[in-house]
């Protein structure tokens, strides 16, 4: 039996926790090989231990030179790189007169400069296959489409997601180098990104928290990370060969609303 994405060769960013660690594993469980990548080294490679034939490689998203180490490591391993998930985030809450203009840049360069250089090193990489072909999955957000009035600088590195992967999606399109680039924006889901949060307002009762989110979405609950898992794994996939430019909103009916 072959799975969705078989012997694709993946690279992770973000891999040791939430949407990235469930990534990583549904993209393994459909026959990829994949690399894991993040600052949480310890995290990181217990999650690459869990997974059969997965790597785990230390790399700051926001450092060109990682990436130039990421990629290579990569390729040497695995002799080329079909897939990039650009899933590395984080988020801040607050009101935009009291943000710092360096708390703004820290979370700009995760969040937007981080795909930037994944996407420009991936597209060098992914170049050079033969057959022509690769795929790279941004992690863009509801906040990416709907403003927040406390989520600012999220919203604007999200929108700017969105936007930067419509215009490399038409250039590798125009340019015929059988690269896919997609964007999914993901409502709630269940990650340490959110429980986080929560600890940060200070919120004790998670449970009643959650039962609280749970009713923000038409549908009735927030997201599990598969939720979000099958949505890249869709992308990454063969099956998507005439999506590119697209954003995949994976909401419970949020943004519908
Ligand atoms: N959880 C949600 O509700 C939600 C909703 C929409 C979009 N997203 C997006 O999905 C992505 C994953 O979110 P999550 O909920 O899994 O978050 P998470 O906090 O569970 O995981 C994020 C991972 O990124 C890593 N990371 C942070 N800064 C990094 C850096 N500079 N270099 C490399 N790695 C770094 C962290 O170590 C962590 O392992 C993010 O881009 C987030 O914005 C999440």
């Amino acid at each position: 039996m072959t799975g969705r994405v078989q012997d694709k060769i993946a690279v992770i960013t973000g891999g040791a926790s939430g949407l990235g660690d469930a990534t990583a594993r549904m993209l393994a469980r459909e026959g990829a090989k994949v690399v894991l990548a993040d600052i949480d080294e310890a995290q990181g490679n217990r999650v690459a231990d869990s997974i059969a034939g997965a790597i785990f490689i230390r790399h700051d998203v926001t450092q060109e030179a990682d990436w130039e180490h990421l990629i290579a490591a990569a390729t040497e391993r695995f002799g080329r790189l079909d897939i990039l998930v650009n899933c590395a985030g984080i988020s801040r809450l607050g009101p935009p007169e009291d943000e710092t203009l360096e708390r703004w840049r820290a979370l700009m360069a995760v969040n937007l400069d981080g795909v930037f250089l994944g996407t420009k090193h991936a597209i060098r990489a992914m170049k050079k296959n033969r057959p022509l072909g690769g795929s790279i999955v941004n992690l863009s957000s509801i906040e990416g489409i709907v403003g927040n009035p406390n989520l600012g600088s999220y919203n604007a590195s999200k929108g700017g997601v969105r936007l930067y992967t419509k215009s490399v999606a038409l250039y590798c399109a125009k340019a015929r180098l059988g690269i896919r680039v997609n964007s999914v924006h993901p409502a709630l889901i269940w990650t340490p990104m959110v429980e986080n949060q929560l600890r940060e307002r200070g919120v004790e009762n998670t449970e009643m928290a959650r039962r609280t989110m749970d009713f923000m979405h038409p549908i009735g609950r927030m997201g599990e990370p598969d939720d979000v898992a099958y949505g890249v794994l869709y992308l990454a996939s063969d099956e998507a060969k005439f999506v590119t430019g697209t954003e995949l909103v994976i909401d419970g009916g949020y943004t519908a609303q």
